[in-house]
């Protein structure tokens, strides 16, 4: 369980996240939406401690994770994986080598500079690649794949750490539809099969709708919308994306998975009129 209490984030007169409490099961699905600027990755950072929360409390199985240092800091960074809009891998080494790197914080520091890797890790390194169908890129630099294979050996490098929780931070913002539903069907597939929590940020709605069980609406720092998919009606989308909703259809779905979408989502009613045209 992650509980977030009154959690308050500052950047001089800015107050980026404002008082956000979330108690968050392990194995949930989150997906947390709203504007650009509403403090969604603030919140994020916040929680795997890239940055610290000016105040409140972040709690992981009881332990104030806001107050880790050392060796309890790294642990728990190692224990909750990041995945970026930008995929943040090294692009001139090879994909074998850069999701072995996600090992790295589980070794000594000597045995890092030796930067060797043992047998056992590689073979768990082309497992991972292989659990996102992507192992034949294993030799080739990661700077030569496409988005959505880099995107995967984030994921693959992510895994590495045998973490608890997976924060991804608009995994898919830079990816076509196809590879986005590539992307967003390995972290729903994790989730449910490993029974990793997953929390990530979508700037669009229908992704959210489509592959997350919770929903979570922020506006302005503040979460003004918690629960499940079919609760969101037009008025809280409205509350989320600004009195002017209508007008934003076009960055609600610019990413959006594209349709036709399978049975899960019946689609009398559910869609929100401002949303359709996109
Ligand atoms: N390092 C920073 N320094 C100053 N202001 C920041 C910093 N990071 C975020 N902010 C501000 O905090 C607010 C929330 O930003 P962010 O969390 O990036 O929102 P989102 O991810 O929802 O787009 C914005 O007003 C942004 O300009
Ligand atoms: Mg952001």
């Amino acid at each position: 369980m992650l509980e977030i209490r009154d959690v308050t984030r500052r950047f001089g007169k800015t107050v980026a996240v404002d008082a956000v409490s979330l108690d968050i099961a392990q194995g949930q699905m989150v997906g947390i939406i709203g504007r650009s600027g509403a403090g969604k990755s603030t919140l994020l950072r916040m929680i795997n401690r890239l940055i610290a929360p000016s105040d409140g409390s972040i709690r992981f199985h009881g332990v104030e994770v806001s107050r880790l240092n050392g060796t309890a800091l790294r642990r728990w960074q190692r224990d909750c994986a990041m995945i970026f809009q930008q995929f943040n891998l090294v692009p001139r080494l090879d994909v074998l080598t850069n999701v072995l790197l996600g090992r790295l914080n589980h070794r000594n520091t000597l045995l890092n500079l030796m930067t060797m890797f043992t047998r056992e890790e590689r073979l768990e390194a082309i497992a991972a690649l292989e659990r996102l169908n992507i192992a034949q890129t294993a030799l080739q630099r990661a700077g030569t794949l496409s988005g959505g294979q880099q995107q995967r050996v984030a994921i693959a490098r992510a895994l590495m750490q045998g973490p608890k929780v997976i924060l991804a931070d608009e995994p898919i913002a830079s990816l076509d539809p196809l590879n986005a539903k590539v992307v967003m069907d390995s972290l729903a597939d994790i989730n449910r099969r490993e029974g990793l929590t997953v929390i990530t940020n979508l700037h669009t709605l229908d992704t959210a709708r489509q592959y997350c069980t919770r929903i979570v609406g922020m506006a302005a720092g503040r979460v003004v919308f918690d629960g499940a998919p079919e609760a969101l009606t037009a008025e809280t989308v409205r509350s989320i994306y600004g009195a002017e909703g209508d007008g934003f259809s076009d960055t609600i779905t610019s990413t959006a998975i594209a349709a036709p979408q399978p049975a899960r989502a019946p689609s009398s009613g559910r869609r929100e009129p401002a949303l359709a045209g996109g």
